[in-house]
């Protein structure tokens, strides 16, 4: 059963995993689909809000009804998501943003040498959006969400990122070797900033997306 219970809302979605180029032609990138994003999207249009979603790298087609801004890297992103929260009553985090990216941009392509090894390639940290936002909140009652992906002591690890980050709710996903990234169905535990654990069994990611929205508009009130 679909609520309008986000009308009048303001969403920001972010969605898709960052590319960090090395030159014109290379990138460091992530194995992110985009898909829980675009479902957490279409799942908030359908429930009446207002959705800017914040695509990095993903090949889903557009949504319908939906203001979509692309964005490449993990510093084009935060530009597009900190703009975005201004006016936001709630701002999901589920794009994989790379955490760090190539010290140095080569504005030619990198070439092979006759007889040379490669040069190392140096990494700079990316700003961390999530943490950044959590600590700055731009609006006052804003509820924001994250995401993590864990392999192992998944609710430990959760909780021990939650607070880090200092977000309101934490979607916590186990991944493996052909669990989450890329599929259609998850399976996650929501861990709220009040002590709150919200299990969410394997289907489809409309339904974690849903999920994730009760517990929002729950705390939008
Ligand atoms: O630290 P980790 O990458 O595990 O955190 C995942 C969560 O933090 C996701 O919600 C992701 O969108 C967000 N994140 C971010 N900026 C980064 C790295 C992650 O906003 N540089």
């Amino acid at each position: 059963v679909t609520r309008p219970d986000l009308a009048g809302r303001h969403v920001v979605v972010s969605a898709g995993g960052t590319r960090e180029p090395l030159d014109p032609v290379r990138f460091l990138g992530n194995r992110s689909s985009g898909k829980q994003g675009y479902a957490l999207a279409r799942t908030a249009a359908a429930r009446g809000a207002r959705v800017t979603l914040i695509a990095a790298d993903t090949a889903l087609p557009d949504p319908a009804g939906v203001d979509l801004v692309r964005v490449g890297t993990a510093v084009e992103l935060r530009e597009a998501v900190l703009g975005a929260a201004a006016d936001a009553d709630a701002v999901v985090m589920a794009a994989a943003v790379a955490d760090f990216r190539p010290a140095v941009y080569a504005t030619g392509k990198i070439k092979k040498k006759d007889g040379q090894e490669p040069e190392p390639v140096a990494l700079v940290r990316n700003p961390d959006i999530l943490a950044e936002l959590s600590g700055d909140r731009p609006r006052a009652g804003q509820v924001i969400v994250g995401f993590a992906a864990e392999t192992d002591d998944v609710l430990a690890n959760g909780r021990a990122k939650l607070k880090r980050k200092g977000c309101d709710l934490l979607v916590v996903n186990e991944v493996g070797e052909r669990k989450t990234f890329g599929a259609d169905e998850s399976e996650a535990v929501v861990l709220g900033a009040d002590g709150s654990e919200t299990p969410v069994a394997h289907g489809p990611k409309e339904v974690l997306a849903e999920t994730v929205w009760d517990l929002v508009a729950e705390r939008l009130g």
